[in-house]
C-alpha cells in the first residue's frame, strides 16, 4: 500500500503559510488538507475561498478541502473555482447528501464524504458507488491537537473490505490525532491518506515529519 500524507494546515503558522506550505511540499506531501469551519456546524472558525485561492499559484498539491460547515452545497462552487481538486462534505451536514456529492463531481472536481466518531459508514452506503474519497473522522471535528479515537478503525476495515467486494474505489482518508503511533494503526487497518496537523507542523523540522510519517503508515 502507498499510503498519502495530507498535512493540515490548521497547525501551521499562518503568519508564514506559503513557507509552510512549501516544506510539506518539499517534504513530498501529496494532499494539503485545508480546513474550513463555520463556527455553526463545529465551534471554530477557520478559512474560507480566499485563502485557498492565495494558495493554489505557490503549490502542485492536491487541494484537499474538508467543509466543517452548514449548507456546503451553498459553497461548494466557491472552493472549486478558488482551486479545490478534492472536496469533502460532512455527510451530518447535508440533508441532500447524493445532490450534494452530484454538485461537486458536475464542477469537475473529485468528491468526498466525511462522517464524524458518532456516525456509522452503513450511513453512507448509497453514496460510496459515487463518491473518490470517505473520510473517517478519528476525532471529533472542530479542533487541531486531540487524542486519536482508536475505535474507529472498525469503520476503516469495513469500509476497505467493502471496497475490494463491491470493486469501488474510494480513497480512505482518516483525520484527527494521527501522529507516528496512531499513522501505522491506521494504515493497518486499510486507511490511504493520512491527515496530520500538529504532528507535521509540531515537529522540530516540518519538512522531515511528512516523511517519517509516511515511512510510519508503509511499515
Ligand atoms: C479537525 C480537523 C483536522 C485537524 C487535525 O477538526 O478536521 O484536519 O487539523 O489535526 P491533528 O492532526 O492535530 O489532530
Ligand atoms: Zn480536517
Amino acid at each position: 500500500m502507498k499510503q498519502k500524507i495530507a498535512p493540515s494546515i490548521l497547525s501551521a503558522d499562518f503568519a508564514r503559510l506559503a513557507a509552510q506550505v512549501a516544506e510539506v511540499e518539499a517534504g513530498g506531501a501529496e494532499y494539503l488538507h485545508i480546513d474550513v469551519m463555520d463556527g455553526h456546524f463545529v465551534p471554530n472558525i477557520t478559512i474560507g475561498p480566499l485563502v485557498v485561492a492565495a494558495l493554489r499559484p505557490h503549490s502542485q498539491m492536491v487541494f484537499d478541502t474538508h467543509l466543517m460547515i452548514e449548507h456546503p452545497e451553498r459553497y461548494v462552487a466557491d472552493f472549486a473555482k478558488a482551486g479545490s481538486d478534492l472536496i469533502t462534505v460532512h455527510q451530518e451536514a447535508c440533508v441532500h447528501l447524493h445532490r450534494t456529492i452530484g454538485q461537486i463531481k458536475d464542477l469537475g472536481v473529485k468528491a468526498g464524504v466525511a462522517i464524524n466518531p458518532a456516525t456509522p459508514w452503513e450511513t453512507l452506503r448509497y453514496v460510496l458507488p459515487m463518491v473518490d474519497l470517505v473520510l473517517v473522522m478519528t476525532v471529533n471535528p472542530g479542533f487541531g491537537g486531540q487524542k486519536f479515537i482508536p475505535t474507529m478503525m472498525s469503520k476503516v476495515e469495513q469500509l476497505a473490505t467493502l471496497r475490494h467486494e463491491q470493486g469501488w474505489s474510494y480513497e480512505i482518508q482518516v483525520d484527527g490525532g494521527i501522529n507516528r503511533t496512531t499513522a501505522a494503526m491506521a494504515a493497518e487497518a486499510g486507511a490511504d491518506v493520512l491527515v496530520a496537523g500538529a504532528a507535521v507542523f509540531g515537529a522540530p523540522s516540518v519538512r522531515e515529519e511528512v516523511g517519517i510519517l509516511r515511512r510510519c503508515a508503509r511499515g
